[in-house]
């Protein structure tokens, strides 16, 4: 099944609490944190994590586009992350084995995420304990970037692998996804898809939550 995570980088942030009631029907909220060190931008973080966490009931899925994560990955997690998603090329291959151990100590979900230039071979050596891997489809930090097809071949890599092992993480893919790229993305094997833009620049969000997640 299909699970689509509207992020709420491209909602309007005057009337947040509205804006995540209009997308209460999709499966996770996506929630992008930025240090502007990682990434070239900065976002939001945790005392807006909290607030968000007081009025949905929807899993929240936090994408830490930040140094050294494992500096902040309890700290997320207690502010109500249900699944913690940090780059593999922003930390040591020990704090990554621990900050994973640690989440899920906290029952939380941990995902790897992993930038365009970065391979699928990075995460292997933790897949077994992941939930998620996340791979990037656009340069991280922006919302409504194009599409890259490139990384079509990453997905199914790690398709093959996660499904050739009988393991069960998943595979989300974020940026630029729209029904066209959706459909290529769920093609090669991906069964997560983040949208910002393309979900909260319609009227009827519930309608495009429906059209991704039956692509
Ligand atoms: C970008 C963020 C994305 C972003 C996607 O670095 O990680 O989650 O919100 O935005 P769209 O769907 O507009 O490309
Ligand atoms: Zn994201």
């Amino acid at each position: 099944m299909i699970k689509v995570a509207p992020s709420i980088l491209s909602a309007d942030y005057t009337k947040l609490g509205q804006e995540i009631n209009s997308v209460s029907g999709a499966d996770y909220l996506h929630f992008d944190v930025m240090d502007g060190v990682f990434v070239p931008n900065i976002s939001i973080g945790l005392p807006v994590l909290e607030s968000v966490r007081k009025i949905t009931d929807m899993p929240l899925d936090v994408h830490l586009m930040i140094i050294e994560p494992y500096r902040f990955t309890t700290r997320f997690a207690e502010a109500g992350a249900d699944i913690v998603v940090f780059h593999v090329e922003a930390e040591t291959p020990e704090n990554i084995n621990k900050a994973i151990d640690e989440l899920h100590n906290l029952k939380k979900r941990v995902g790897l995420s992993i930038k365009p230039n970065t391979s699928a071979e990075a995460v292997i050596p933790y897949i077994e304990k992941l939930d998620m891997v996340l791979v990037m489809t656009v340069e991280p930090g922006f919302g409504g970037q194009k599409f890259m097809p490139q990384m079509l071949p990453k997905i199914s890599k790690l398709r093959e692998h996660i499904d050739g092992h009988g393991l069960k993480c998943d595979i989300e893919v974020d940026g630029g996804i729209n029904l066209e790229t959706a459909k290529i993305c769920v093609h090669a094997g991906a069964n997560v898809l983040v949208a910002g833009s393309d979900i909260f620049e319609k009227a009827d969000r519930a309608g495009r939550i429906a059209e991704l997640r039956a692509v």
